[in-house]
């Protein structure tokens, strides 16, 4: 392994600057050169990419987003977009690959490794959504962040003695919704594996305002619905006057944890040795607090299963 390229691709997360920077300084570190490749798959078709030293990745470990960009490329998705990638690759002598995103951009990976080039995948997305690994990139900083909007909304939620609904990203996972419901104790969480109906809903906040409870936070998961959808419901099937915050993008950005930061420069360090030990096709994970790795595809068919005891929690703490 003489030559190496790092791309990110897909949705961007806190911590992925964490993860190029350790690939480019292991990679020096044993005398590989590395090239950062922009804008994910596209700067592959585009041949956009430029030799990075150790001091390109200073100063961008405590970043969110990802300073080589990313983007969603239709064209990679094609055969001939796959073979002008791969012609650039060739080009510019890389034989190396590490990928740093969600399942789609595996996907790309392993046509890649197919095609002959040796990739490596790095988890990186705020859904939490891929099932064989315990945590993904990104994920802790998005949980932190949606904490800190519900503290927000929580305060004027309480004075005005309101319900508010908070929908937060995460496709078709929970887990977003999940984890920072029950770390900001909202009353009522809503994910696509555990769907709550109209009748939960409203008898759980006609019971919270009989025990005199001031606000009630719905955590909404988008893959379960809109805010929007859900507070015409609650105002129409029940009289209740909701109120409604889509986080959107808030939960994508922002300086990373440093659980995301130490796991982005785990897997960075990972990726390039086992490119050095001339593995390919294989997506790092983590598991009980250790990395290993496995083939993409299979990794792809885990099915990923609702952490229900976490669930529960909020039928025990939110009476
Ligand atoms: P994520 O990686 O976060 O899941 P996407 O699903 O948008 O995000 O995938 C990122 C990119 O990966 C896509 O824009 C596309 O370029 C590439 N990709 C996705 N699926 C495939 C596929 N089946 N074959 C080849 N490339 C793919
Ligand atoms: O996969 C990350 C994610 O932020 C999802 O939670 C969300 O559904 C999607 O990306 C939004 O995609 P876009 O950036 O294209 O709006």
């Amino acid at each position: 392994m003489k030559k190496i390229g790092v791309l990110t691709s897909g949705g961007d997360s806190p911590g992925m600057n964490a993860a190029i920077r350790a690939v480019v300084r292991s990679a020096i570190y044993h005398n590989i050169e590395v090239m950062g490749v922009n804008r994910g798959f596209q700067g592959l078709i585009d041949g956009d990419m430029t030799q990075m030293e150790a001091s390109s990745v200073g100063d961008i470990i405590h970043k969110g987003g990802t300073m080589l960009k990313s983007s969603r490329c239709e064209e990679f998705k094609t055969l001939e977009g796959r073979k002008i990638a791969m012609k650039k690759l060739q080009e510019n002598n890389i034989d190396g690959l590490v990928v740093i995103g969600g399942d789609g951009s595996f996907q790309g990976a392993r046509e890649l490794s197919n095609m002959g080039i040796k990739t490596i995948g790095i988890p990186g997305t705020i859904d939490n959504d891929l099932a064989y690994t315990d945590y993904t990139i990104g994920f802790d900083t998005a949980v932190n962040t949606v904490l800190e909007a519900i503290s927000k909304i929580r305060d004027t939620s309480t004075s005005h003695e309101k319900a508010t609904i908070i929908e937060v990203m995460g496709r078709n996972c929970g887990d977003l919704a999940l984890h920072a419901g029950i770390a900001g104790g909202a009353e009522i969480i809503i994910t696509p594996e555990r769907p709550v109906d109209m009748d939960e809903i409203i008898k759980k906040l006609n019971d919270g305002k009989k025990r005199g409870k001031l606000h009630h936070i719905i955590l909404l998961a988008e893959g379960s619905g809109s805010a929007s959808n859900l507070k015409n419901q609650l105002a129409n099937e029940a009289g209740v006057d909701a109120r409604k915050t889509t986080l959107g993008f808030i939960q994508r950005g922002g300086d990373p944890s440093s659980f995301d930061r130490i796991l982005g420069s785990k897997m960075g360090v990972k990726s390039v040795e086992l490119l050095i030990e001339g593995e390919t096709n294989k997506v790092i994970g983590i598991k009980d607090n250790h990395l290993f790795y496995m083939n993409i595809t299979e990794s792809l068919e885990v099915n990923k299963e609702f952490d229900n005891d976490l669930f529960r929690l909020t039928e025990i703490l939110s009476i």
